[in-house]
């Protein structure tokens, strides 16, 4: 099989190609990605050189590039390129927009121009909103973003729908929980808290930070992935989640005691505009239709991520040290 990946430059794209070569050594990867801030090559350094994997600098929303890569012959699509922060899409919402929507139907119109076998839109659990206490989001909640980032992942979503309805293009979506893991850029909570604490730096705690996320371990969803990219049925959404909803304060103390900091680090700082409360997932169709389980316990990705962060410190002081800085100010200098 020969799929194009895009943003695969990117956190979960990146661990995605890597499982991928692992666990299909005979596919082949195309990997389409604009190495925007959040894209590096080193993600997949030790890919590297192999016969079976290419690196395609360029913008999924370029329909003449798109042209010539589909023109090769593709069997499948995974699309992981994004805008994917939620603080930078309060700076900024313009820039999701042509990104998250006008990308994605790039990338649709190139895959039924070309009629590709399968489109995999990677989508996220926060197009349906936010939770009270109670429940979780299944795939027929209603839609309901409230930051201009899901609201973006949203209307792809739905864009992906109409052309599966209209067109007939095999499109499946999948609806992911938050992902933590190796390689994640250091603006999302857990890498930007080890990475804070390992240098003694405060960890900007927003609001009360009661908020609740479901976490699941990035090869988890990897594996979810691939389930889908091959069984899924075309035109179907599947959630995807590991059932570990956890406080915002949770991961925090996780963080603290693992790496034998001091609470002290810790400030409340001001809330997230329009801040979800609450995302919990029920993934009950993925397992009973394509006998998908996660496998990853979260104490267990916990620690593993840790000692990643660990042993890669100049993976993400090179990013720290860089513009990144200036986002840092930006957004926690007067909060
Ligand atoms: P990321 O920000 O780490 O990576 C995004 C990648 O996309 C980067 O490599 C970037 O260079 C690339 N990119 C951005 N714009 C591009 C463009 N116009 N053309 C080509 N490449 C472009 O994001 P991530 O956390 O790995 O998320 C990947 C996907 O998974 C996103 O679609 C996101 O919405 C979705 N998702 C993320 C999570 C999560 O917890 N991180 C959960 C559910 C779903
Ligand atoms: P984040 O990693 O940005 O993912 P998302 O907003 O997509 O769920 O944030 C996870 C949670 O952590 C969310 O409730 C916001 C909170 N948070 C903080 O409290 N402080 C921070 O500095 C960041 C980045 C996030």
């Amino acid at each position: 099989m020969k799929i194009l990946v895009t943003g695969g430059a990117g956190f979960i794209g990146s661990n995605f190609v890597r499982y991928m070569l692992e666990v299909h050594p005979d596919y082949e990867v195309v990997n389409l990605d604009l190495l925007t801030y959040a894209g590096n090559l080193e993600n997949l350094a030790d890919l590297e050189g192999r016969d079976n994997y290419r690196f395609v600098r360029g913008d999924i929303a370029d329909s003449g590039l798109l042209d010539e890569i589909f023109a090769e012959g593709l069997d499948g699509v995974v699309n992981f390129a994004a805008e994917s922060h939620v603080d930078r899409s309060i700076e900024d919402p313009g820039h999701f927009l042509s990104t998250n929507i006008l990308g994605t139907q790039a990338l649709l119109e190139a895959a039924r121009r070309y009629q590709v076998d399968r489109f995999l839109q990677i989508s996220t659990d926060e197009v349906y909103g936010s939770l009270g206490g109670e429940g979780a989001f299944t795939e027929e909640s209603p839609l309901a973003p409230n930051s201009p980032y899901s609201a973006s992942k949203a209307s792809a979503d739905l864009l992906c729908r109409a052309y599966w309805k209209t067109y007939d293009l095999p499109v499946v979506v999948t609806r992911c929980s938050n992902n933590y893991g190796p390689y994640q850029f250091p603006e999302k909570l857990i890498p930007l808290f080890i990475t804070n604490a390992l240098a003694d730096e405060p960890l900007p705690v927003y609001g009360d930070g009661l908020y609740v996320r479901d976490w699941i371990y990035v090869r988890d969803h990897c594996s979810a992935l691939d389930r889908a990219l091959h069984d899924g049925r075309a035109g179907e959404v599947y959630n995807v989640g590991a059932d570990a909803e956890k406080t915002n304060l949770e991961i925090t103390q996780t963080i603290l005691a693992k790496l034998d900091k001091d609470a002290g680090l810790v400030r409340h700082v001001k809330d997230r505009p329009g801040h979800d409360r609450r995302y919990a997932i029920d993934s009950s169709k993925i397992k009973t239709e394509l006998g998908w389980r996660p496998a990853t316990p979260f104490p267990d990705g916990m620690a593993d991520t840790i000692d990643w962060y660990l042993r890669n410190e100049p993976w993400w002081q090179k990013i720290k040290s860089g513009e990144y800085r200036e986002y840092y100010e930006r957004m926690y200098g007067n909060r």
